[in-house]
């Protein structure tokens, strides 16, 4: 398994080029059952969670080929509705197969992705939408089972805006006699990017970024092309990254509107940030300060997957910096590993309050999850000395190249293999 070594103390300067969203394109990988067809994907970034999602094609009997960023799938053969536990446990997001098979073959069984890292994180929400669109749903030994002979278009409210509920609502609807309206849905930038996927490879989605989608059918085509869109999360991460370690960088392949909240609590927090048509430029050369309390919310608020980042990025700031989670119930598992680099951040329920210290000290620290083992590197390069992060694969689940890209800006960061294993 990966351990990071990571010695503080030098500013980021330079230019990079974002990676293609991951959380664009695992929907989209399931999506490319839907349908049968040939799809041509471009801008996929190259990850854990990407591999493990090639692996669910194939084993359904669909042809992949991947060349760098590029990836062919060829779904008419595809022979399986099934999905074994040892596939579906290597990511959360294989859950989007719910709604991908279900359209394609009527029927879908596979295993409940279960609790992780970040909570229980249930699928009660899509369970009952993909209900409300007819399918009948059983659960026995451990495995969902989804059938419907044919699904029906229905009005469904989300109880919560949930972004994979609201994918497999729009994955099972293609496959739905009438229309399907999906209001109380989530208006992530990734959603409309499943939309276009959707609608090139035949189906008729409008509405997606806003909170009510409508599904009105689908007429296959035999070959799409899609470029993903670039990753909000790692641009924020690189972001905060120069934020913890100073300096001055510059951002492409970056959509500034997407990330609205983290740039506006960056330049509250003292980073001087220009936006123009080659991307988003950020510096910090004084001191952090404390800015307005950051509140995790369903997008456009600000996302709940860049407060570990933000917060390590705000550790030696001036005064005390207030983060409210109110997306995940267990997404401050980094704070006692933030607090091994001698941070002052303390915990009451949802709300953690980081009161700046002057100085961090390198220290042997653990990856929780993937934004939190990000997040232990972003503190390692503000802090003295050495940091090693024992990660037990997190940062490759979501990060292309991390400690390539981080060095490309002039940090010393090395990915070694732990010989711990
Ligand atoms: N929830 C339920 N029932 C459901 C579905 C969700 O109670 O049926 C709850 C969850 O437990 C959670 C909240 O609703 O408390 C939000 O969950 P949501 O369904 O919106 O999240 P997700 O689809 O599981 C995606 C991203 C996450 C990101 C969240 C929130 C992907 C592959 N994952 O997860 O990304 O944090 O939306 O924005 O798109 C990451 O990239 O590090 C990551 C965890």
């Amino acid at each position: 398994m990966p351990l990071w070594s990571v010695t503080g103390g030098n500013e980021l300067t330079g230019s990079l080029a974002v990676q293609g969203s991951k959380n664009a394109v695992l929907p989209i990988l399931a999506a490319s059952v839907v349908g049968g067809g040939v799809s041509r994907i471009t801008d996929c970034p190259l990850l854990r969670d990407v591999d493990a999602s090639l692996e669910i094609l194939r084993f359904l009997g669909c042809g992949v080929m991947q060349n760098r960023g590029e990836i062919l799938i060829q779904s008419d053969g595809m022979s399986r509705n099934h999905i074994p536990h040892a596939l579906m446990l290597k990511m959360r997001s294989s859950v989007m197969y719910l709604g991908a098979i279900l359209a394609r073959c009527g029927e879908v069984r596979l295993s409940a992705p279960g609790g992780c890292e970040l909570g229980s994180r249930p699928i009660d929400l899509h369970l009952k939408a993909l209900a409300a669109l007819g399918a009948e749903i059983s659960e026995a030994g451990g495995e969902v089972c989804c059938r419907a002979a044919q699904l029906k278009g229905a009005h469904i409210n989300l109880d919560f805006p949930s972004v994979g509920a609201t994918e497999n609502v729009m994955l099972a609807a293609c496959a739905a006699e009438g229309t399907t309206v999906l209001t109380n849905a989530a208006r992530e930038p990734e959603i409309v990017d499943l939309q276009s996927f959707l609608n090139a490879k035949g189906a008729s989605i409008r509405g997606a970024g806003t909170s009510e989608i409508r599904i009105d059918g689908f007429a296959p085509v035999p070959y799409t092309e899609h470029s993903v869109l670039p990753d909000r999360i790692a641009a924020a991460t690189y972001l905060c990254a120069a934020a913890a370690a100073g300096g001055d960088i510059r951002l492409t392949h970056a959509v500034p509107e997407h990330l609205e909240t983290v740039l506006s609590a960056l330049r509250q927090m003292g980073c001087a940030i220009v936006v123009d048509a080659d991307g988003i430029r950020l510096r910090r050369f004084g001191p952090m300060r404390a800015g307005r309390p950051v509140i995790t919310r369903p997008y456009p608020g600000f996302p709940t997957d860049a407060q570990a980042l933000l917060m390590a990025a705000s550790l030696r700031a001036e005064g005390t910096n207030v983060f409210v989670e109110n997306i995940f119930e267990s997404r401050f598992r980094h704070v006692p590993e933030l607090r091994r680099f001698g941070a002052d951040v303390r915990v009451e329920g949802r709300v953690a309050m980081v009161c700046g210290v002057k100085t961090l000290y390198g220290a042997p620290v653990t990856a929780t999850d993937l934004r939190g083992g990000a997040a232990m590197v972003l503190a390692g390069l503000s802090a003295e000395g050495e940091t090693q992060v024992f990660d037990s694969g997190h940062i490759e689940r979501g990060y292309e190249r991390f400690d390539e890209c981080l060095r490309a800006l002039g940090a010393d960061v090395k990915r070694l293999e732990d010989p711990q294993g």
